[in-house]
């Protein structure tokens, strides 16, 4: 534990590292509870640094075996040494040798952080802290070092010896049944994207040639007998790498590019340099065990991991606070990289749902930060939403701004200023001014301000003067510690579409222009008078959601359905179905609280029952259409007052409308869409089967037993994943007989399966009922879960407090309390896993009276726990915090 946790750290302290590190030389021996670590560290004091300061490593629980400077012990009273700091007072002040050997256990450490094993496998996970809990350091970004890493291990134990870089040298232990492995990365890298693997492991391998000519190996390794399940990451990690060269000039720099899949893992995947460490879900499948989702995830998190090889590797961030610089832009990067592989439309419709359900969400509570928050008190509550997905909005409204080719000259130069470097968000957008000549200051803002921005705009037409004017307003409320806001710079894509259905010139009246289609708002208000609009057009506003914004618009439902059916920009027009839905449903929920009957909309019926007609239409597309906004949705768009079982009702209401008024159609896409070839996990076919599966679950939610029987002919006949997981969960929220069965036989399917295995607690804990929480809690104690491992948590606890609204958020409070409990059982285990689930209570404040004291309840019985981790006290704390 480190002890200074109660200090805040600010951005505003920032001081440059009093000394650098030029080499590091790792000689690590494994050993299950003793492994022996010997650094040995070039030293020298920073010239730009604080003259003659003293020499201070972080450590997190080490052991300090013995300590060297230039060869010689250091005397006991020159130097102080704790669990979680080295201090040299008074070291000579010239470049030195520093050589330290301490000893950790990788089998205790169940924080997953550090040194640690997943099953039998030693890995590190060093990202943001951990390089600390395996030798003294100064572990942070902007000390980078070039290094050469020794492993030796038991043979029989540990035949793979992997870590970054190229291998340089290997061999046995001469005398004894060991062996050793010598791997060097030539680029000078952070203490985090350091990594070491040693097991038993089997590996694919592959062969990429660059750009330039020059031959990477590929190679993927598994736990063995997992290989032929690495195919698809392999053939996506051959199409990221092409894609980098082809859309951004990239190219892959060492000689050889690995990846490892670890079955217990605390994030999704890490980054480091030549040597990826992956959470094995997003690397394993086969068409039997995997799900389309679950493809188009591994597609994606490979290439975000690789792309990092230049956003975050090669650039890497100069201290925490940046780390948006890093991630927003390889989100950004990753999403298009998608983008260009898949449906661009349906690819911004999926984003933008991911964005509005976390990031809006975390942006409108209690634990609201800036993109580049200013003051932390635990960096790992910093891997959010915010940081990531709105951290890759910023990027994009950059691209929106400057166009794709000032976007593309900034791309370049900041690669070239600033590669082998640790930058700051202002060298980052600096080089989009110097490249573009365009002032961002004002941009700036997006990193500073929390909050979604809300614009609001009312469009007028004036017939005589054949003009149409748009006046537009921003507003930003406060956020926790931020009470007075500044205007946005925010970038609205629009379009005024002819009641013929074709855009309109947009030609304003003072002579600005409108480049690109973009209207830029920087000021409180602004108002747009477009010249030459001789009949009243309708507004598409925000086309493709150029910006992160609410936006409310003097739109009538007709103007709605008008745009739903004609509007040139997909986005939009899958946009106004989402409004008139989630208008009657938000309409619906307070006529509920009011004791008021709930409405109808049949004309929202109809829309989609054209675009399910309709062969024209991507049926990925289609099924987005008629993906009705969640609980989640729902409740975030009230805001205030949120009562769970109102908006479960109002959209089962919705759902079994659909399916009664739209059952032929429905019956007819399922047929058409059943067509029975081989699977593959490309986009058209997953578009194809997520609208048969949709259309199979608006039949059922129709009340019709006919369904059902389908739901479980499909579950016994699937020859996939994707079609059997979606029969089981359609059959599971039907207190049908078909249902229990279906999940039987499930468990019995793919029991040796740990990633199925986690479908199969995810898919109970979601069951929307009364019963569910007795069964989440009798699943802890089934022998397949476990604390331990981060994915059965998450599928078990995460789904049950995600998923399932109604059950969550019981009235009665006992889902808050079996969190907290879940929470404070966790905590001593594995913090980080721990604080992540404890976000399920960031909306707490937005339920209705009694939820709402239920949930403050548990928030102050965890905050009152004794010996809570820094981690979990962080969010508990801001979540409580009054504002
Ligand atoms: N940097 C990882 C990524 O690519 C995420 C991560 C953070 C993984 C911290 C482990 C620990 O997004
Ligand atoms: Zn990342």
């Amino acid at each position: 534990m480190r002890t200074d946790q109660d200090q805040p750290v600010r951005l505003a302290d920032y001081q440059p590292p009093d000394w650098l590190v030029e080499t590091v030389e790792l000689d690590v021996s494994l050993h299950p509870t003793a492994t022996r670590v010997r650094a040995r560290l070039k030293v020298r004091p920073n010239p730009s640094a604080r003259a003659a300061a003293p020499l201070t490593l972080d450590g997190d629980g080490l052991t300090l075996k013995s300590i060297k400077l230039d060869g010689r012990p250091l005397s006991a009273d020159s130097f102080t040494a704790t669990p979680d700091k080295l201090s040299i007072p008074q070291p000579p002040q010239r470049a030195c040798l520093l050589e330290i050997e301490t000893l950790v256990d990788p089998t205790a450490n169940t924080q997953l952080t550090g040194l640690y094993r997943a099953g039998a496998t030693y890995c590190t996970q060093c990202e943001a802290e951990g390089f600390r809990r395996i030798t003294y350091f100064p572990d942070r970004p902007d000390v980078m070092a070039i290094y050469t890493t020794r492993i030796e291990a038991e043979k029989a134990d540990a035949p793979v010896l992997l870590s970054n870089g190229n291998l340089v040298a290997s061999g046995d232990v001469a005398g004894t049944t060991r062996h050793f492995a010598v791997w060097h990365d030539p680029f000078p890298k952070p203490s985090y994207l350091f990594a070491l693997v040693g097991g038993a492991l089997g590996h694919v391998e592959d062969a990429f040639v660059t750009m330039s000519g020059r031959n990477v190996a590929l190679r993927i390794y598994v736990e063995p007998g997992k290989e032929s399940r690495a195919g698809f990451a392999m053939d996506a990690l051959k199409r990221a790498m092409r894609w980098d060269e082809q859309a951004f000039g990239r190219e892959y720099d060492l000689d050889i590019f690995m990846i490892v899949a670890v079955s217990a893992f605390n994030m999704g995947a890490m980054e480091n340099k030549g040597l990826n460490v992956f959470n094995d879900k997003y690397v394993l499948a086969t068409p039997d065990t995997a799900t389309d989702a679950d493809y188009a995830s591994i597609d994606a998190i490979i290439a975000h991991e690789y792309f990092h090889n230049w956003t975050g590797n090669r650039i890497t961030c100069r201290d925490w606070f940046q780390l948006c610089l890093k991630e927003g832009l390889t989100v950004f990067r990753d999403q298009e990289y998608t983008a260009d592989q898949r449906s661009r439309p349906v690819k911004r419709i999926a984003d933008v749902r991911v964005l509005r359900a976390h990031q809006f969400v975390e942006d409108a509570g209690p634990l609201a930060h800036p993109v580049r928050p200013d003051t932390y008190r635990e960096i790992n509550n910093f891997y959010t939403p915010t940081v990531y997905e709105k951290g890759a909005e910023i990027v994009r409204m950059l691209k929106t701004l400057l166009g794709a080719q000032g976007f593309r000259k900034g791309m370049d130069l900041y690669f070239k200023r600033h590669d082998g470097h640790a930058a700051t968000i202002e060298d980052f957008v600096g080089c989009f001014a110097d490249a573009t000549g365009i002032d961002l200051t004002q941009f700036m803002r997006w990193y500073r301000q929390a909050g979604t921005p809300e614009v609001a705009v009312t469009m007028s037409h004036d017939a005589k003067a054949r003009t149409c004017t748009l006046a537009l307003a921003q507003m930003l409320r406060p956020t926790p510690g931020q009470s007075v806001k500044e205007p946005m710079v925010i970038p609205l894509a629009i379009g005024l579409i002819a009641p013929d259905g074709h855009d309109i010139p947009l030609t304003l009246a003072d002579g600005r222009a409108v480049e690109r289609g973009v209207l830029v708002l920087s000021d409180p208000a602004e108002t747009f008078v477009f010249t030459n609009v001789g009949t009243r057009p309708v507004a598409s506003l925000n086309r493709a959601f150029s910006a992160p914004v609410k936006l409310t618009a003097n739109l009538t439902p007709d103007d709605l359905h008008f745009l739903a059916a004609h509007d040139s920009d997909p986005f939009n027009r899958w946009q106004a179905l989402q409004t008139l839905a989630s208008t009657l449903l938000t309409d619906n929920v307070k006529a509920l609280r009011a004791g008021n009957p709930m409405r109808t909309d049949g004309g929202l019926v109809a829309a989609l029952g054209t675009i399910l007609a309709d062969p024209q239409v991507e049926p990925a597309f289609a099924a987005q259409a008629l993906a009705v906004p969640s609980e989640a949705d729902i409740a975030r768009e009230l805001g205030r007052d949120v009562d769970p079982d109102a908006i479960f009702t109002a959209r089962v209401a919705l759902r079994a409308e659909l399916g009664n008024a739209l059952g032929a159609a429905l019956r007819d896409a399922y047929r058409r869409l059943s067509d029975g070839g081989t699977y593959s996990p490309d986009a058209a076919s997953a578009g194809r089967r997520s609208l048969k599966n949709i259309a199979l679950d608006l039949l059922a939610a129709s009340g019709s037993s006919a369904a059902i029987a389908l739901a479980a002919r499909q579950y016994q006949s699937a020859d996939n994943m994707t079609d059997r997981l979606a029969a089981v969960s359609t059959l599971s929220l039907y207190p049908v007989r078909e249902r229990q069965a279906a999940i039987d036989d499930f468990y019995r399917r793919y029991q040796s399966d740990p990633l199925v295995i986690d479908k199969w607690f995810a898919l109970q804990a979601a069951i929307p009922e009364p019963a569910t929480l007795e069964r989440v809690q009798e699943l802890t104690r089934h022998p397949a879960f476990s604390l331990g491992n981060p994915n059965r948590v998450r599928s078990l606890v995460g789904a049950f407090t995600q998923m399932n609204q109604t059950q969550f958020n019981r009235p009665d409070g006992a889902g808050y309390a079996f969190l907290a409990d879940t929470v404070l059982a966790l905590d001593g285990k594995n913090p980080q896993v721990a604080s992540r689930m404890m976000t399920a209570f960031r909306s707490w404040r937005a339920l209705e009276a009694v939820r709402r004291a239920r949930a403050e309840a548990e928030l102050k019985r965890v905050a009152a726990a004794p010996s809570l981790s820094p981690d979990v006290r962080d969010i508990v704390e801001r979540s409580l915090a009054e504002t």
